[in-house]
């Protein structure tokens, strides 16, 4: 396995629509396994492909890991789709991989049905709640280009895109130091 770069705002690259996976090969086995391993290094707690620059409808998600036993527990949501959702908003603090150190409050759908392929590539209905339905929603929304920060006004998040290119700037200054 290996450990990818994670591309952050506002990389261009996180705004196009992925494409769907035609089968689940020994190909996108191992995208997942890294996915996998460079969502645990990073750290977080979900991750779409495209984040890693591999434009495909492939998600990889792990709520559990970070609770105090740090017990692994990964999904695999190729080509996901969601079949329903119910009309009750939940709200969660929300932060992403490819929006370094930025939070902010975003209201879902509390509950969602998702359709999807496993691992293995066989189809699979799941029914989520609470933080994995806005887990899988969030990482949903990085398939059609969307980030959580663009969930806010446009003035949050000019504020947002902002820091982050202030960041990324301060960050490359250190490495030519070094
Ligand atoms: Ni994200």
């Amino acid at each position: 396995m290996t450990i990818k770069r994670i591309l952050t705002a506002p990389d261009p690259f996180l705004k196009q629509i992925s494409n769907p996976v035609d089968s689940v090969t020994k190909e996108i086995q191992i995208l997942m396994d890294d996915m996998l391993e460079t969502m645990y290094d990073a750290p977080g707690i979900g991750l779409a492909a495209v984040q890693i620059g591999v434009p495909l409808r492939v998600i990889v998600i792990d709520i559990a890991w970070r609770n105090e036993d740090g017990k692994k527990e990964p999904m695999y949501f190729v080509n996901p789709e969601i079949i329903s959702t119910v009309e009750t908003l939940s709200t969660y603090e929300e932060g992403c991989l490819s929006v370094p150190d930025q939070y902010a409050e975003i209201d879902r759908p509390e509950k969602c049905k998702v359709k999807y392929l496993d691992y293995d590539g066989n189809e699979q209905i799941m029914s989520a709640e609470g933080m994995l339905a806005t887990c899988i929603q969030h990482e949903m929304d990085h398939l059609e280009g969307i980030l959580f920060i663009d969930h806010l006004s446009n003035l949050k998040k000019n504020i947002i895109v902002k820091k982050l290119i202030k960041s990324k700037k301060s960050s490359s200054k250190e490495r030519i130091v070094a």
